[in-house]
């Protein structure tokens, strides 16, 4: 599969966001937990060079909690503290707090020593569009409501939404962009939903997930949609194809000549997996980037 797009107004989005870096101490970077690793833009590091980190691996709700583990440590090896946060649910962000000062540690110590007492943690939310940063800055904050949209790079005259004494946010997150000079960075990320479905081939895209399901997640399938237990699994986008036709027939998916609707079908697990129906899923394990994230 083929999926080309890059915003070409990123390279001034960027050049702002460096500006807007200057004024930050943390850098409060979210990901999608199913996909760690093509949720990410890999320029952040050099973006966020020199100040703290932290990683929150968000819709941690709809991943596999075994993977969501080894991805945590995989970024808490690089020196990123992580926490696990469904952004929605102000009770799995209470550990956010905690995590922050424990990133800033420091910096906190540094400020000690020069005399400077109580000056609040500036930081700033960044990640890849749907990836929930307004969800994230709507919940952490409370009353204080952050604005929500999709504005590219942070405007001029920053707003500071004060959380409490220590700890003051950015109000405008920063949008990064999402990069798939691999393919299966692009097809991952139109997985979950996060590129305009408009410029997909659905039918493949959702073999890609059968295919892909089969081989991880071998009982997912046959659970789901009631398929035969004792079918062969697809490994291939053509057998994959033969398995969505199941999925048609177990569905009812019909046109009016009584045709099978296979654009209906694949429509359909694409929504049940993005809705988590499918269970807990994570598409990337950690183990298989080691070498690219570095
Ligand atoms: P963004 O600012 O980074 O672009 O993302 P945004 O907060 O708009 O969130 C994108 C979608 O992801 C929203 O759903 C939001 O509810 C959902 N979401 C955010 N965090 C989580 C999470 O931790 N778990 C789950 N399961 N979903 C999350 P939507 O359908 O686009 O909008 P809505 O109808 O929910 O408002």
């Amino acid at each position: 599969m083929n999926i080309q797009w890059y915003p070409g107004h990123m390279t001034k989005a960027k050049r702002a966001m460096k500006e807007d870096m200057k004024l930050i101490d943390l850098v409060i970077e979210l990901v999608d937990a199913r996909v760690p690793f093509s949720s990410r833009n890999p320029d952040i590091d050099e973006l966020a060079a020199g100040k703290a980190r932290m990683v929150l691996l968000n819709k941690s709700d709809l991943a596999d909690e075994a993977k969501n583990n080894r991805w945590a440590e995989a970024f808490e090896s690089r020196n990123i503290h992580v926490v696990k946060i469904d952004a929605r649910n102000k009770g799995t962000l209470k550990q956010v707090q905690s995590v922050v000062q424990e990133a800033c540690k420091e910096k906190i110590e540094r400020d000690r020593r020069r005399g400077i007492l109580n000056r609040p943690i500036r930081t700033m939310v960044v990640g890849i569009p749907n990836v929930g940063k307004s969800t994230f800055i709507n919940s952490f904050a409370g009353k204080a409501c952050a604005k929500t949209g999709n504005k590219p790079g942070v405007t001029k005259g920053n707003q500071w939404i004060r959380l409490n004494k220590t700890l003051e946010l950015l109000d405008t997150p920063g949008i990064l962009w999402p990069r798939f000079e691999d393919q299966q960075v692009g097809v991952n990320l139109a997985l979950i939903g996060s590129i305009n479905d408009q410029i997909l081939n659905k039918d493949e895209l959702a073999c890609e997930l059968i295919c892909f399901l089969e081989r991880a997640y071998p009982q997912v399938l046959t659970e789901r949609f009631g398929l035969e237990e004792e079918r062969e699994a697809a490994t291939s986008i053509r057998e994959a194809a033969a398995v969505l036709e199941q999925i048609a027939k177990s569905r009812a998916c019909l046109m009016k000549g009584g045709e099978l609707d296979i654009a209906r079908a694949a429509a359909l697990l694409l929504d049940d997996f993005r809705a988590g129906k499918l269970g807990r899923i994570t598409l990337e394990e950690a183990k298989d980037y080691e070498d690219k994230v570095k």
